[in-house]
């Protein structure tokens, strides 16, 4: 039986339709979506994403929380969050596949120069734009995690040139490893379309900057699909317009949402998505919260839990 009640935090998602499947999922479970003070004492068990600062601090009795994302930065910010409590995040096939396909479709998006035909098109003007092969361009991922990996594996299938770059050395079969402050720069001078899939920590906020982006070959492309705060926005246009970067996809911002105001909305240089590349499934996420409470029912720690030293 569950030592007590679960609160679903977030409060910008359709509560009943994630909460339903952890119903399904564990019929015995008490599940809440808010709570009085009186009421505080009875939650073990939190899904959490991005909640107010100081939010935890109101939770005495917590056991576990569950972040809803792979990326945990909107919790672990909060200096409040008791690190006592381990706190578990997403790793789960569904969101690797999504990650793979929209790393995938737009490194061939870059590659494959499609919006350069895009203009053509609207030109209806016939040029031919020759891709090299892909053995000739050059991937580089940064970060090689769950996520960094999977689109590896991907990439590698369709015979791109691979590269990643890490905290510790990694050893898969046709990637180069790159690794920490040192291998850096020699990491982006072979690099010609840029993935960026690193948590957001002290360590790499704002990575995505001028120097990184004079470090990349003439011509190179940037995605970013991890998040808005390693990227210098400022930065990156310049990049664009002074011509030293090829083009970009973002799919994560400073500001979500995007602000109309942004010239990142209509840069001609600007694939833009708006932070959709890969979206925790609500059904295979509960599925995993159901069997980790019974995992932890058992005695168990959960699992994927983020190291506090790290920060992810
Ligand atoms: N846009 C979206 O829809 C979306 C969806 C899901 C996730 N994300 C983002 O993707 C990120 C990655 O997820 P994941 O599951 O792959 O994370 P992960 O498994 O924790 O992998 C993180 C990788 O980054 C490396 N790293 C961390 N700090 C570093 C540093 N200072 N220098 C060099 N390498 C460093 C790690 O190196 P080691 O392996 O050596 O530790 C690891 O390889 C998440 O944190 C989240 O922000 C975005």
């Amino acid at each position: 039986m569950p030592q007590g009640a679960l609160l679903f935090q977030p409060s910008h998602f359709p509560r009943e339709a994630w909460t339903d499947h952890l119903r399904r999922f564990m019929p015995e479970l008490d599940i809440r979506t808010s709570f009085t003070e009186a009421e505080s004492k009875d939650i073990v068990y939190c899904i959490a994403w991005r909640p107010e600062p100081g939010f935890f601090a109101r939770l005495p009795s917590l056991k576990v929380v569950f972040s809803m994302g792979a990326g945990v930065d909107g919790i672990v910010a909060d200096p409040t969050y008791p690190r006592h409590v381990p706190l578990s995040r997403v790793v789960d096939d569904t969101l690797s596949q999504a990650m793979t396909e929209y790393v995938v479709f737009n490194v061939l998006y870059w590659h494959r120069r499609v919006r350069d035909l895009e203009a053509l098109q609207n030109l209806k003007k016939w040029r031919v734009i020759a891709a090299p092969r892909a053995e000739y361009v050059r991937v580089g991922l940064m970060g090689m995690g769950v996520l960094g990996q999977a689109a590896a594996r991907a990439l590698k299938a369709l015979n791109y040139r691979l590269a990643g770059w890490s905290h510790s050395p990694k050893m898969l079969d046709g990637v180069e490893s790159f690794v920490g402050a040192d291998g850096l720069k020699p990491f982006l001078a072979k690099t010609d379309i840029l993935v960026c899939l690193l948590p957001l920590t002290p360590a790499t906020r704002g990575i995505l900057n001028a120097q990184t982006f004079a470090a990349l070959p003439q011509g190179a492309a940037v995605i970013n699909c991890a998040r808005g705060g390693h990227l210098i926005e400022k930065d990156l246009l310049a990049a664009l317009d002074g011509g030293h970067l090829r083009g970009a996809t973002l799919d994560v911002f400073q500001t979500e949402p995007l602000p109309e105001s942004s010239p990142l909305w209509t840069h001609p240089k600007v694939f833009l998505t708006p932070h959709i590349a890969a979206i925790t499934d609500p059904e295979s996420f509960m599925r995993n919260v159901a069997n980790a409470i019974r995992r932890m029912d058992q005695g168990s720690p959960p699992d994927n839990l983020v190291d506090f030293a790290r920060l992810y």
